[in-house]
């Protein structure tokens, strides 16, 4: 078989020539100035991402994984009891031990790959502080709602961790805008990137400006005052907020063309055997980060990444492979798992696998990866059953 001379990769980075030349320009103005970290650049990416996450406050980070910790911090939540995904990146859970709290794993819903409201009901002890909940591979969680209403009834915090979920909508709602405070990861894979960076939202004055002093070495102003919180180097440079602000502008044609990918791809694969399509919430308008199916368990999905590299298409893997509790920092956390375990989330990480999807996808990159897929699935031998 001849292999294809245009390999798809599972991801690619997206800026166009005239994104790469206005952040320059802002780099330039940037460096001339000597203004090179929480300047004016940053101040705009703030006010710019609050603006399109309907929040009254944006404080940007050196990531997503310091911004969830932040949001503990600043929260009163050091040393509490969190719930948070079995199926989420090791940063989410990470975050609650460096603040010096307990993690407790919530199971994962098939449909979503996120939690549900009777997950984090079944994880919740009395002991519990707040929630976490992740809006996996960017749908927004569909039970947001319900949570929120169980949480509000036990005076528990919830908590967005929207690293995927930037420009995503639920019932019309922007992702942040489901509980006190949200975190975004603006990592290279991201759909809006600044290479590295986070953001936290809330509309709460007082979080938000703890947040800005935990986030610059816990220091009470930025050009001086005592260390009156354990902070850390949590800043974005100005080169960082450069390179977010332009990428901002254009996450919603990224958006659209990955939305159009994620339909062409439901239309083919809902009737492919061994496929099952994970479908659209209603009421959500989803950023497609990532665009994963469920594969029946009697594949082998070594075989079917072998096959499909042979016709250069690259499977993305998983969105996490591992759920938390089997990775070897939290297996065996004292209390960590609920009673009745977590057999959802290791089903779905071990059934899921995700597809190319970039912001630049072409219909005929689609249509290859569905043939590809279509032909691996029908010449790939069975699995152990
Ligand atoms: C769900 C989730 N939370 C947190 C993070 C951490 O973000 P960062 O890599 O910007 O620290 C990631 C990173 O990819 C993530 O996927």
């Amino acid at each position: 078989m001849t292999i294809p001379a245009v390999r798809i990769p599972a991801a690619r980075v997206v800026f166009t020539p005239e994104e790469r030349a206005r952040i320059l320009e802002l780099v330039d103005r940037s460096l001339s100035s000597g203004s090179l970290t929480l300047g004016p650049l940053g101040d705009e990416f703030e006010t710019a991402f609050a603006k399109r996450h309907q929040r009254a406050h944006a404080v940007a980070t050196s990531s997503g994984t310091a911004a969830l910790e932040i949001v503990l911090r600043a929260s009163g939540l050091s040393g509490a009891e969190v719930v948070v995904p079995a199926n989420t990146f090791f940063a989410t859970a990470a975050a609650v031990v460096h603040a010096g709290g307990r993690v407790r794993f919530a199971d994962a819903d098939p449909g979503t790959l996120s939690v549900s409201v009777s997950s984090v009901a079944a994880a919740m002890t009395p002991a519990t502080a707040a929630v976490i909940v992740v809006h996996v591979g960017g749908t927004i969680c569909p039970d947001m709602e319900a949570i929120a209403d169980l949480c509000e009834r036990r005076g528990v915090v919830v908590i967005e961790d929207a690293a995927h979920a930037a420009g995503s909508l639920g019932d019309g709602y922007p992702a942040g805008t489901f509980s006190r405070a949200a975190t975004f990861s603006f990592y290279p894979t991201k759909i809006l990137t600044s290479a590295e960076g986070g953001m936290i939202v809330t509309d709460d004055v007082t979080l938000a400006d703890e947040a800005r002093v935990y986030r610059d070495q816990g220091k009470a102003s930025f050009l001086g005052g005592g260390h009156v919180r354990l902070g850390a180097a949590w800043r974005m440079s100005e080169v960082h907020a450069a390179i977010g602000l332009v990428h901002l502008d254009h996450v919603d044609e990224s958006i659209g063309v990955r939305r159009a990918v994620a339909t062409r791809y439901d239309g083919a694969l809902r009737s492919l055997p061994g496929v099952t399509v994970l479908e659209e919430p209603p009421g959500s308008w989803r950023n497609v980060y990532k665009y994963p199916v469920l594969l029946d368990p009697w594949i082998d999905q070594a075989a079917l990444g072998e096959a499909l590299a042979t016709r250069g298409i690259a499977l993305s893997g998983k969105v996490y492979a591992t759920p938390l509790h089997r990775e070897p920092v939290f297996a065996g956390m004292d209390g960590a798992i609920p009673p009745d375990g977590l057999a959802v989330a290791e089903e779905v990480c071990a059934r899921h696998v995700c597809l190319p999807v970039h912001s630049d996808m072409t219909v005929a990159e689609v249509d290859r990866v569905v043939d590809a897929l279509s032909a691996a699935l029908a010449s790939t031998p069975p699995g152990r059953r």
